[in-house]
């Protein structure tokens, strides 16, 4: 029985080894999510956070990455780390509809007042301690 072990551990850790994504040291860095004090009425609703990071998926994963952290799958450190935002909820709204050129899209055209509330909700489950979502 002692073959099979050693040869699943050798598996595992060649899974590992092969399918850790670049950053995953750096990863182990960050700070964890913290709970933070927001004035999105969508704030801590679990649909509103579910769709949020579905929207999320569809429009913003290309330049904000897998992990929010603006580090995009395509081009590497490109986008802000949304984990950080720190200029308020309204602010958020304001800046994901109109956009900040040349390259931060507007997304006023795609995206509803609610549909950016709840991208803002699922961010702030990820927030970092400096965030501010008030
Ligand atoms: C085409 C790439 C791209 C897409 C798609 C994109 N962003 Fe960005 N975003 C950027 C870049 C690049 C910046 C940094 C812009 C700068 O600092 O001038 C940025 C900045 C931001 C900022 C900070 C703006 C500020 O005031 O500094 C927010 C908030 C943001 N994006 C949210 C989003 C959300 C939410 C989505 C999805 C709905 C999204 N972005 C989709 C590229 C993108």
């Amino acid at each position: 029985m002692k073959y099979p072990l050693v040869l699943s551990s050798a598996l595992v850790t060649v899974m590992l080894v092969g399918f850790a994504p670049s950053g995953w040291a750096a990863s182990d860095e960050v700070p964890d999510p913290v709970e933070i004090e927001s004035g999105n009425p969508f704030s801590g609703d679990p649909e509103a956070i579910e769709a949020g990071a579905r929207l999320y998926g569809r429009w913003c994963v290309q330049c904000h990455g897998f992990k929010t952290d603006g580090v995009s799958p395509r081009w590497g450190k490109w986008a802000f780390d949304l984990r950080k935002w720190f200029w308020g909820y309204e602010k958020f709204i304001e800046v994901v509809a109109v956009g900040k050129l040349p390259k931060m899209p507007p997304f006023g055209e795609y995206l509803d007042f609610d549909q950016i509330s709840q991208i803002g909700s699922f961010l702030e489950t990820l927030a970092f301690e400096e965030a501010n979502w008030k």
